[in-house]
């Protein structure tokens, strides 16, 4: 074969190889957020749910009074706080994104399934005063978890509840036991709209897109 004749296959194989690249590089392998647990069935914290899909954030939601099984999620008052004089609060709630489209298409959640609730603290200042009204989002004072898994290393039912301790830090926290079905089960079970999940406060999963 003359080099002539190779030049044409040769630019093909380049193309070939080109394409491939590109390909590649615009479609990096996703792998689907799963639960993991620790050797003694803790839940590990999940990482990077802030690029999953936001469902919605609910500002200083109160739960009801009057529910025997109303303990809700531990939120640390701050110092400066006086008893009873709590500050806002909003719950930014993410859910993994191979669940939302899996509800999107077919009204349920998949197993498994994780919804993550940040809240921070909402504050009416910011350090440089150009705040004049209204409330942003200052420290992050809490994360729970919850998740549908009915393969749970310690067994149960399809729904279990997590709250981590930030202990003030940014850096992920240590691995959370699952909360008694008491505590956090039995109110999502009676009182949220879709299976455990208050589908019914989420625009991103209530309304039609
Ligand atoms: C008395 C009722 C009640 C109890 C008890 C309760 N929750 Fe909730 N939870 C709610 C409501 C209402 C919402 C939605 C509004 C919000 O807080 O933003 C919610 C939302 C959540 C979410 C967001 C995802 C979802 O499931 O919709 C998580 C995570 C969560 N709760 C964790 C917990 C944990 C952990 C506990 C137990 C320590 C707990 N909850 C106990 C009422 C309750």
């Amino acid at each position: 074969m003359t080099c002539r004749t190779l030049r044409p296959w040769l630019s093909l194989a380049l193309a070939g190889v080109l394409v491939y690249c590109t390909i590649s590089a615009a479609a990096p392998p996703i792998s689907p957020a799963r639960p993991r647990y620790t050797r003694d069935s803790r839940l590990e914290a999940p990482t990077g749910y802030r690029s999953w899909v936001f469902v919605g954030s609910n500002l200083s939601p109160e739960y009801k009074q009057d529910l025997p099984e109303n303990k809700g999620p531990a939120i640390e008052p701050r110092k400066d706080e006086k008893a009873g004089q709590r500050s806002d609060q909003f719950h930014n709630i993410y859910i993994n994104r191979e669940s939302y489209e899996w509800f999107r298409e077919k009204g349920e959640f998949p197993d498994p399934t994780i919804l993550v609730m940040e809240v921070f603290r909402a504050v009416r200042k910011d350090p440089k005063g150009i705040l004049t009204g209204g409330q942003v989002e200052g420290e992050r004072v809490g994360l729970s978890v919850a998740v549908k898994d009915t393969h749970r290393p310690q067994g149960g039912v399809p729904w279990a509840y997590y709250t981590f301790n930030l202990a003030g830090s940014p850096k992920p926290p240590k691995p959370a036991k699952a909360h008694v079905d008491e505590d956090c089960y039995d109110c999502h079970l009676q009182h949220a709209s879709k299976d455990n999940v208050w589908v019914q406060f989420y625009p991103a999963l209530r309304d039609p897109e």
